[in-house]
């Protein structure tokens, strides 16, 4: 039957989902899939009522597509959708949430705090200490995220992230190596190292620039299969199914520590799970087959 593959919407990243789609929508025609973009939710809703589509690609990344909203609408219409159900896309849409339940089940997640607008910053920060990263607890792509080296950054910080969320994430700053591991299936990706031209892999170093390196696999050996086995059990813990990828931070003394589940990562030209599934030997058109196969369980 005809697929839609969901993208665009209303998030802060509604450019980086159009961009993803166009990606997915060329790859699944090249497979001979009927596929046909829809921007946004209400439009989606509207055309699967109609009974216009038997599937659902959802590449809308960010709140309202991809933090389980979408899913209970797509449950209760029973029609089938790519990656993670209700309560995975939730879950990980809420950094702070995420954390709790890493920590209570004994996975390393750097130190944090969340903290509402009107709360006590100066006990929120004194938990954590400097330097310490602010970020929107239920963003993406980095919209919204300050490190913070002194005090004097911290007001600035907090004011940027309270224009996108109303409950903000101050976690303790790892130094290190960035590593992210997509998840296909049931299966840990090789890991991809980022090294960015800057001093960090943000907005403009993930989606513009072209000096960026990534380097895959990320580590070698032994370190190699831990962090693909410690990004599963996050993935797992946090309730994800189908495909996602997994933001982790390694230290100068090898210690992982997990950052965030991303259910619906980008599938751009710069994009991390394209790149890791190229080194296995995957290319674009076969990911975007595998991840709608994610859809039929
Ligand atoms: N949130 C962006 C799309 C990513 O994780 O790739
Ligand atoms: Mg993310």
């Amino acid at each position: 039957g005809r697929v839609a593959v969901a993208c665009g919407g209303t998030s802060a990243e509604r450019e980086v989902s159009l961009d993803s789609g166009r990606n997915v929508l060329e790859a699944l025609r090249a497979r001979g899939v009927d596929a046909h973009p829809v921007d946004g939710i209400p439009a989606l809703l509207d055309a699967l009522r109609a009974g216009h589509y038997a599937r659902v690609f959802n590449i809308l990344h960010g709140r309202g597509g991809e933090d389980g909203m979408l899913q209970g609408a797509l449950d209760a219409l029973r029609v089938p959708y790519t990656g993670s159900g209700i309560l995975g896309s939730a879950l990980a849409m809420d950094k702070v949430r995420t954390k709790q339940v890493w920590q209570a089940i004994g996975l390393p997640t750097p130190r944090f705090a969340s903290y509402r607008p009107g709360e006590d910053l100066g006990a929120a920060i004194a938990a954590i200490g400097y330097p310490a990263i602010v970020k929107p607890s239920h963003e993406g792509s980095s919209v919204g995220i300050t490190r913070v080296l002194t005090p004097a950054d911290l007001e600035a910080a907090i004011e940027l992230a309270t224009r996108y969320d109303g409950e903000l994430l101050i976690e303790e700053l790892i130094e290190g190596a960035e590593l992210t591991v997509g998840i296909l299936g049931r299966e840990a990706l090789p890991s991809i190292r980022i090294v960015p031209k800057g001093a960090y892999y943000d907005y403009h170093a993930k989606y513009i620039a072209e000096d960026t390196q990534y380097l895959c696999p990320g580590l070698d050996g032994e370190a190699e299969a831990s962090i693909r086995a410690l990004a599963l059990a996050a993935f797992d813990a946090a309730g994800c199914s189908g495909w996602g990828r997994v933001d982790v931070m390694r230290n100068a003394s090898g210690g992982n520590f997990l950052l965030e589940v991303n259910t619906t990562p980008g599938m751009t030209s710069h994009s991390l799970v394209p790149k890791a599934a190229r080194a296995v030997g995957i290319d674009f058109e076969s990911l975007c087959w595998k991840i709608l196969e994610t859809s039929l369980g």
